[in-house]
């Protein structure tokens, strides 16, 4: 059994407390949104398409908590929450989608007894499909993998970064479910560590063969022919083919690139952004002490200015393909892109 980051249960929203792997798998319970709002911004929880359940779980705790009688009452407090939510994190898009398809569910001849049970089962239903998501990419980039390879990652986009499974390492779940020997990178992923605390941490719970090696390695794992092929998870993907994830993420495909390496990226279609362009995105700006020290050991001198972006943007010009529950999307990515979507 993969890690299941988050459940529904009794009432209350169940999460991995991400923040203290891998020392120790410990999980924490929510039953107020405010809280949930919380474990998003401090990264308990994590990944965009955790996220974006964990926003559609943290509506359906406002919903039990408003002691609304009226139905517009109940989208009142609904929306307060959804606001509070929305702006614990800016750019994976998953958080809004989640939100916006919870809002939906108000929508409609419902009373509001019929809209809070609404709102619980669809929350449900979308860990659900998430899983179900997952293993579909899975098993569409499976293809991509040969026997033998080894296949970077950076950051993590595994079971932890979703309901369950992953995007990329459900990815490398699949090709090796699939028969093929393959070995996994890991990069360690600074300056938050998800490369290191958690992808090395999933692979190694699933027996999954992994290294890790520092951010700083890329090029020389690369130069050395140690990689055969790179996948990352994806935050929000244009219809251009423009992909923002994790800080560093372009480095990797730019060194894949120069190397002739090829470079996929895996995500669900609930992280595609057809309307905005690479400017409308707001890249999250995390705080100072990320970069200042490692763990509670301070690494930076006191004082010192720092620049601490959480996302970078990989250009479609780097990246070999794009892989969906749809299928998989190769250059040019308007075309293809806009292919993956007439057919849902
Ligand atoms: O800051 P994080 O840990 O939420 O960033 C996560 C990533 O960038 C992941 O690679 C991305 O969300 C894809 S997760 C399937």
């Amino acid at each position: 059994m993969t890690l299941k980051t988050i459940e529904w249960k009794d009432n209350s929203v169940i999460m991995i407390d991400q923040t203290k792997l891998p020392n120790s798998l410990e999980y924490v319970t929510y039953t107020d949104y405010n809280d949930v709002a919380t474990a998003i911004r401090n990264l308990v929880v994590r990944g965009a398409p955790a996220i974006g359940v964990s926003g559609a779980f943290g509506l359906a705790l406002a919903a039990l908590q408003s002691s609304a009688k009226e139905k517009d009452q109940l989208i009142q407090d609904l929306e307060t929450a959804k606001k509070i939510l929305f702006e614990t994190r800016p750019t994976a898009i998953n958080l809004i989608w989640g939100l916006e398809k919870i809002m939906r569910v108000t929508k409609g001849d419902k009373t509001v007894e019929q809209i809070r049970g609404s709102i619980i089962e669809t929350a449900k239903q979308m860990a659900i499909d998430d899983i179900q998501i997952n293993m579909s990419i899975g098993k569409n980039g499976s293809k991509l993998f040969n026997q033998n390879d080894t296949i970077m990652t950076h950051c993590n986009a595994g079971a932890l970064a979703t309901v369950g499974y992953g995007t990329a390492l459900g990815v490398i779940r699949a090709t090796k479910e699939s028969g093929k020997n393959i070995k996994v990178i890991a990069t360690e992923t600074r300056p938050v560590q998800q490369g290191s605390r958690l992808t090395a941490f999933e692979l190694k719970h699933d027996g999954i063969d992994v290294s890790l090696i520092p951010d700083t390695a890329v090029g020389y794992t690369m130069a050395n022919d140690l990689v055969n092929g790179v996948i990352v998870g994806a935050d929000r993907i244009l219809r251009t083919g423009h992909v923002f994830n994790k800080i560093g993420t372009y480095q990797v495909a730019t060194m894949a690139k120069k190397h002739n390496i090829p470079f996929y990226v895996a995500a669900p279609l609930s992280t595609f952004d057809l309307q905005s362009k690479p400017d409308d995105i707001i890249i999250e700006q995390r705080k100072a002490s990320e970069v200042t020290g490692i763990g509670d050991k301070r690494t930076a001198p006191d004082g010192i200015d720092v620049i601490n972006p959480a996302f970078d943007m990989t250009p479609p010009e780097l990246i070999s393909a794009i892989i969906t529950e749809n299928g998989v999307a190769k250059p040019p990515f308007q075309e293809s892109i806009k292919e993956l979507f007439a057919a849902n």
